[in-house]
């Protein structure tokens, strides 16, 4: 009896070839500039105690409230899929005792992380995120280097038609400040239980509210901006001053409301014009209790998430990914057993030197493996028989011209680097 097939879980993103390959170059191209500034990678497990995300990421977010993956292990713990990145390098830095060294700590990471929302569009329950975290110094300078660092990774895919914005959440007395007014405006308005108890944890989450009767109340709403300390406001203008001369555009963004609590200072998102609703292709900020809140010392913190799954659909949105980089340099064709080792060794000669070389695999006539070189879009081919072995030189064809020409077996490499 024919089995039933069995699908993947509803809501996740998966990459299989060719599709991956441009996945792989979204990916490998936004966290490049991280790596030229000095990032190191961190890898942490996607698992963690469950704690760690009430107490770091907040109880009144939806992320915490609705979407987390939470399960009870074989032992009995409380156990959370990771639905962003931030708390568990937070946890590992108190954990290694990082803190204790040299600062900034700068790490970056690349993976997959888990929120059980909606499914729709550019949001997925099982998502892909590069980010950066540099904790231990609060000083401007890098607050607008990780923003760059961001915007470089955008802009080197080629993407033109996003923008950033940014706002100041300020220091603690700003936010006491503001929140005193906040919660008194907040009194006046009727209010739903549920609401209440969200406004109670933070009730900055109301300006996020989508509900449109919501939005009315809230336009009147005492904006954190126009509470600033001196000291945030000085802060938040040399940010913008640091922007300004690395020539980066950006537009502020007085109601920016994050999706986590643990935001303090700077704090920017990348929106992007071509994708609809879910338009966020990445954000982050300052986050200066978080470490203490975990229950380590009391260091700041700014970083990014980037959404790789997004970041894909802007690319192919505006047309920028390449189609012709993804290719396999040279496609090997060997006749006979002979020259199928000695495909091998060439393949791995080459491959020393940096080129990416296919060779056909299997009992194909010349035909048929003419025809898998030609699908694997490779840019050259060379067919590899005892006459060629005889006289050590082959035909090396280019894909796109149908031109050949002869080149000796010890000079492909030259050849091919030439293009
Ligand atoms: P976030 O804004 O929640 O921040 O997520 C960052 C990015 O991940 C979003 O801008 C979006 O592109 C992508 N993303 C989030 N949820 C989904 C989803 N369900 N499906 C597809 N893409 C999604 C954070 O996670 C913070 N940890 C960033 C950060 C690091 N802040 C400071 N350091």
């Amino acid at each position: 009896m024919k089995k039933e097939k069995i699908q993947a879980p509803k809501g996740v993103s998966e990459y299989v070839p060719p599709a991956s390959r441009e996945f792989e170059w979204v990916r490998d191209g936004l966290i490049t500039p991280a790596r030229l500034a000095g990032y190191s990678l961190m890898e942490l497990p996607v698992f963690e105690d469950t704690q760690l995300f009430t107490r770091g990421v907040g109880e009144s977010t939806d992320v915490v409230s609705k979407e987390m993956y939470t399960f009870e292990d074989r032992g009995g713990r409380s156990i959370t899929l990771r639905p962003e990145g931030t708390a568990g390098v937070m946890r590992a830095v108190i954990e290694h005792n990082l803190d204790r060294g040299q600062l900034p700590i700068k790490v970056w990471y690349s993976g997959a992380f888990f929120r059980a929302e909606r499914p729709q569009a550019g949001r997925f329950r099982q998502f892909y995120q590069v980010g950066i975290e540099a904790i231990g110094i609060d000083d401007p300078a890098i607050d607008a280097e990780v923003i760059a660092i961001a915007d470089q990774g955008f802009k080197s895919l080629g993407l033109k038609r996003y923008r950033l914005e940014i706002t100041s959440l300020g220091d603690s007395a700003s936010r006491a400040a503001h929140r005193i007014e906040l919660d008194n405006f907040i009194a006046t308005l009727d209010l739903d239980e549920a609401t209440s108890a969200r406004a109670k944890i933070n009730p900055l989450r109301l300006f996020d509210d989508k509900r449109e009767e919501m939005k009315k109340m809230m336009a009147k709403a005492p904006l954190l901006m126009d509470f600033l300390s001196q000291e945030s406001r000085a802060q938040f203008a040399e940010v913008q001053e640091h922007l300004n001369r690395l020539g980066i555009a950006y537009v502020l963004n007085p109601h920016m409301v994050r999706g986590l609590d643990y935001y303090t200072g700077t704090t920017f998102e990348f929106i992007h014009e071509d994708l609809g609703a879910q338009s966020g292709i990445g954000g982050g900020g300052r986050y200066d209790g978080l470490m203490e809140q975990l229950g380590g010392q009391s260091l700041s913190g700014i970083g990014f998430g980037l959404g790789v799954d997004r970041a894909l659909l802007a690319a192919q949105a505006e047309g920028v990914v390449p189609k012709d980089s993804f290719t396999s340099d040279l496609f090997v064709i060997p006749l006979g057993e002979k020259a199928k080792s000695e495909a091998l060794l060439l393949a791995a000669q080459l491959r020393n030197r940096g080129h990416v070389v296919e060779i056909a695999f299997g009992e194909r006539a010349l035909k048929g493996a003419m025809k898998a070189a030609d699908k694997s879009g490779s840019k050259y081919v060379v067919v590899l028989g005892d006459t060629e072995l005889a006289s050590g030189s082959v035909e090396l064809k280019e894909m796109s011209s149908g031109v050949s020409k002869s080149v000796t077996i010890s000079a492909l490499h030259e050849a091919l680097s030439t293009h």
